[in-house]
């Protein structure tokens, strides 16, 4: 692990006892309808506290991935809560330590806001899903407002100073440029946080 994604998190481990108080960004009607109609074997990538663990239906097996041990620690806490079968692991989204073409489904939710090299994540995320499989994901990016875009560059170095997130990725290009092919957007919040459901396009 390079010394930057090191930083980061550590800057997860720092927030991980006050995250689920602190972020209220997505809302959980967000969560189920991003979750609700999956199938089989699914991989979630940055699973952090876990928010998402107990809208994933009942006969699917999902792996939670997070660089961030404390996160897990808190993930760790809702597992029994869940209809799903899940299974967490300490891992680097960067790196990720599954064959090619494992997964049925990929989901993120707020993730790449703070993976260090979000093209690396997003190519990373084409290998491990199947040609058929889905990717789904709810992010928050730079807004397409001049003003508004300007106003989230300019607080940007203290997001990731304090939360360890970027609030002015241009996730979309990332996206795009790690090969892989968006297939639905929706704006949840302004063009700021978006639906996405993308295709490996392989
Ligand atoms: C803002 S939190 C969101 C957590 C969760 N997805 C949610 O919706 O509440 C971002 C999470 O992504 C994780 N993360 C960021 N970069 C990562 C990487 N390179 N590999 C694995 N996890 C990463 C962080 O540790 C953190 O738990």
């Amino acid at each position: 692990m390079n010394k930057h994604t090191e930083t980061i998190k550590k800057r997860y481990d720092r927030i991980s006892s006050l995250f689920d108080v602190m972020d209220h960004m997505i809302r959980d009607p967000w969560r189920k309808d991003l979750l609700e109609n999956l199938r089989g074997n699914i991989l979630e990538v940055g699973v952090g506290t876990g928010a998402n663990l107990r809208y994933y239906p009942a006969n699917v097996h999902v792996t939670g991935i997070d660089f961030s041990p404390k996160m897990l620690v808190k993930a760790y806490e809702k597992v029994n809560k869940a209809e799903a079968k899940v299974v967490l692991r300490e891992m680097d989204a960067q790196h990720m330590d599954f064959p090619n073409n494992t997964f049925d489904a990929v989901v993120s939710t707020c993730v790449f806001c703070s993976v260090p090299n979000p093209v690396k994540g997003f190519q990373e995320i084409r290998r491990v899903v199947k040609p058929e499989g889905k990717i789904v994901m709810l992010e928050h990016m730079r807004s397409e407002n001049g003003l508004a875009g300007k106003m989230l560059d300019l607080v940007n170095p203290l997001t990731v100073r304090i939360i360890g997130a970027n609030v002015n990725r241009k996730t979309i290009i990332n996206i795009e440029k790690a090969g892989l092919k968006i297939e639905q957007q929706n704006y949840l919040m302004t063009s700021i946080m978006r639906k996405l459901i993308i295709s490996p396009n392989k």
